[in-house]
């Protein structure tokens, strides 16, 4: 069985990237995945503190929500990961979460240990939908680049984007020709694709 992990980075419930964060994760339960979902807003995840203690350990020294969010973005086959542009990047909440990845990067990078199951690492695949109020897609350099680098920390090869700009308003993407179509097509699309690479048979 897929599993994907979806991650509501906006603390605007209900807002532009929770709504097409819903529409991947119905196509993707469509292509049938199991589905795990982590509102962040709603979970304790504490900033890191940089204190050095995951260079030698590979753990985080605070106990706080992320011990269950690190056995989901280690475990899960893709990573749906929804957030809105903050003055050029991911807002604190989501950035936050993604900094309290720095513990499995030193596992990685530092101790040289195996992060994620070897048998399924290659169809590990992430998707990343975005939105801004900006009438400029420049809006999203910055995000992408911190997107890019939390998924290939976690072995996840970047599956696709989607980025709508001109979106100030709650509910604006609504308003969008295709965006929603194009979340649970892209979540669908997604889970097709892992099921190939982990060489299952898709109809
Ligand atoms: C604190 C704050 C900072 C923002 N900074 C930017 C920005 O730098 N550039 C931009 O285009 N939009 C910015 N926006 C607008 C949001 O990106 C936009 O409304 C987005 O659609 C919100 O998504 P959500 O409904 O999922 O929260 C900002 C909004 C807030 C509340």
């Amino acid at each position: 069985m897929v599993k994907i992990l979806g991650i509501a980075g906006s603390p605007r419930q209900n807002g532009n990237t929770s709504l097409l964060l819903e529409e991947a994760l119905k196509g993707a339960r469509s292509a049938g995945a199991t589905i795990n979902k982590i509102v962040v807003c709603n979970r304790d995840i504490n900033p890191c503190l940089g204190c050095g203690w995951c260079r030698k350990s590979g753990t985080c020294q605070q106990e706080d929500a992320m011990e269950k969010v690190y056995n989901l973005t280690l475990t899960s086959h893709g990573i749906i990961l929804a957030a809105p542009i903050y003055f050029n990047s991911l807002n604190a909440q989501t950035k936050a979460l993604i900094d309290r990845h720095q513990c499995v990067w030193a596992r990685k990078e530092l101790l040289k240990e195996e992060i994620t199951d070897p048998r399924t690492r290659h169809a590990r695949r992430g998707l990343f939908l975005s939105t801004a109020g900006a009438d400029d897609p420049r809006v999203f350099d910055g995000a992408l680049k911190v997107v890019e680098l939390f998924f290939q920390v976690l072995d996840v090869k970047y599956f696709q984007r989607l980025l709508f700009f001109r979106m100030e308003e709650k509910g604006a993407v609504k308003n969008h020709p295709t965006a929603l179509k194009d979340a649970f097509a892209a979540g669908e699309q997604m889970v097709v694709e892992i099921m190939r690479s982990l060489g299952e048979t898709v109809d």
